[in-house]
């Protein structure tokens, strides 16, 4: 764990306009001053993330939130009471003042008050808003440990918080609040639970609402061709060349590369994902083959994230 020291320094480079890698429940973060349009510029140049994408502002508490979003609704406020600190992210209208480097140039902003002690640390420190997307390269797997920051950006990597592995390992569940409530990614929460406070929560469709990387179709993609498969098809023999991620254990006399078991606990499943994923693209196999998962809500986000995967190698093997 960072500390007090290294949160000083972060801070101290976090107001000099650099870049800081912190620990989030969810995944890693790149993170900068929100408030300083050359410091997020430089999370774009790093990241080789296409401009005109929104960032998250991450906020140290709800007090906060006031200098950030103006016309909180209702329910924006009650998700909040809820759910902060912790994986949710509300999309909201902007207050004044609030960069368009930041909102990707629309009149909302994207904001969430992280639940890790160091992030925590770290905000209430810097006592503003940190701009932070996922510490990964652009359409990459996110960072969930502090040793994925500097596999995407060796010699590259800013100051790095440490805070060990990600509890979540999934990014954090986003609602728009502008108008019609919309889940526009699935996370953490089950939808359930945010609809108890939201009504019925519609699903963002692709494309629709605002632009967002995070919902792009294609996204979230190892190197390696992957391909969600039913587990029949596992059970039969499979080619020597395959790396197999499963919900069980390999059959007797697999003779592909690597085969993970996940497990059938989706918590678990989710914590270990972007892990596994970076571990089945280093075997060097032609394919990953990932079992498709249970369409229960319990593995939503999980499932929204593979099929991302899918569709990024999908569309590299078309182009
Ligand atoms: O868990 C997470 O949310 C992580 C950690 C670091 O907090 N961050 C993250 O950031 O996943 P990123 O940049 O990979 O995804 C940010 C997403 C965008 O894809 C978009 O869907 C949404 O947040 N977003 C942010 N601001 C928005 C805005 N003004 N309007 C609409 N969507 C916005
Ligand atoms: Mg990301």
């Amino acid at each position: 764990m960072s500390a007090d020291e290294d949160i000083r320094h972060a801070c101290a480079l976090l107001r000099a306009g650099q870049l800081v890698a912190m620990p989030t429940e969810t995944v890693y973060g790149l993170g900068a001053n929100a408030r300083d349009d050359a410091a997020v510029a430089r999370i774009y140049a790093l990241k080789g993330r296409p401009p005109g994408h929104p960032l998250i502002v991450h906020l140290a508490d709800v007090a906060q939130l006031a200098a950030w979003a103006v016309e909180v609704p209702d329910a924006a406020r009650r998700l909040a009471m809820r759910f902060w600190p912790g994986p949710l992210t509300l999309i909201l209208p902007r207050a004044p003042g609030v960069s368009d480097a930041v909102t990707g140039g629309q009149d909302t902003v994207g904001v969430r008050v992280p639940s890790h002690p160091v992030a925590q640390r770290l905000l209430r420190a810097f006592g503003d808003g940190i701009a932070a997307p996922s510490a990964n390269r652009y359409g990459r797997v996110s960072p969930t440990t502090a040793a994925h920051v500097r596999e995407e950006f060796g010699a590259q990597t800013p100051f790095l918080l440490e805070g060990g592995d990600c509890e979540v390992g999934l990014e954090s569940t986003i609602v728009s609040l502008v108008g019609e409530p919309l889940l526009v990614r699935p996370g953490g929460i089950p939808q359930a639970d945010l609809e108890a406070i939201t009504g019925p929560l519609r699903r963002a469709a692709a494309g629709e609402g605002p632009r967002a990387p995070g919902t792009t179709v294609a996204h979230y993609a190892p190197t390696t061709a992957l391909k969600l498969v039913t587990c029949d098809l596992l059970a039969s023999p499979v080619p020597a060349d395959v790396a197999v991620l499963a919900r069980r254990p390999a059959p007797a006399g697999f003779g592909g590369k690597l085969w993970l078991d996940a497990g059938t606990d989706p918590a678990r499943y989710a914590h270990d994902l972007y892990a596994s994923l970076r571990r089945l693209d280093r075997v060097g196999a032609g394919s990953i083959l990932v079992e498709a998962v249970p369409e229960d809500p319990a593995w939503d986000a999980i499932r929204d994230r593979l099929a991302r995967a899918a569709a990024a190698c999908a569309a590299e093997e078309l182009a």
